[in-house]
């Protein structure tokens, strides 16, 4: 298992960032939003967890493709991009059938060809269905 640390040094400095809130119902797929300008060349994206720091990640990509080595296996079956092909900015990510246990921070960090790099933190709160769980 490669241990993420050494990999989120490549994408210092973070040039900006930016927050989103998200509210899911216990067994949606939910939407974690993330995008950049539709030009963009993107370079590396991680999507990760880190408040679950033993965690890896959700999503890896090195252009020009997902490294599927770097994911957690938790969530192989779990996650697919919005956009399989990350095409015009749109690097959301979509994490099927969730549970309380998701609910948490999320990061879309990403490097740009330019050495720009971002992130956007999201925070997920997965609220119970009426009748089917607690909350
Ligand atoms: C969703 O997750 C629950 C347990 O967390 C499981 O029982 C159910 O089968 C899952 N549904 C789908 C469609 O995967
Ligand atoms: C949620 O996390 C708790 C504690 O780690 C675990 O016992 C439980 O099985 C998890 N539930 C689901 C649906 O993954």
């Amino acid at each position: 298992m490669v241990r993420s640390r050494h990999i989120r040094l490549l994408l210092l400095p973070v040039l900006w960032t930016s927050h989103r809130q998200v509210v899911s119902l216990v067994g949606e797929d939910c939407e974690l939003p993330c995008s950049v300008d539709p030009g963009s060349n993107v370079r590396v994206l991680q999507w990760s967890r880190p408040d679950l720091d033993h965690y890896g990640y959700l999503l890896f990509y090195r252009h020009p493709w997902v490294r599927s080595h770097y994911q957690h296996p938790d969530y192989r079956a779990r996650v697919q991009p919005k956009d399989p092909g990350l095409n015009h900015g749109e690097l959301s990510l979509v994490l099927k059938n969730v549970t309380h246990n998701d609910t948490g921070t999320y990061e879309c960090r990403l490097l740009l060809d330019n050495n720009i790099g971002s992130k956007t933190t999201v925070y997920l709160t997965v609220k119970g269905k009426p009748g089917l769980s607690r909350d």
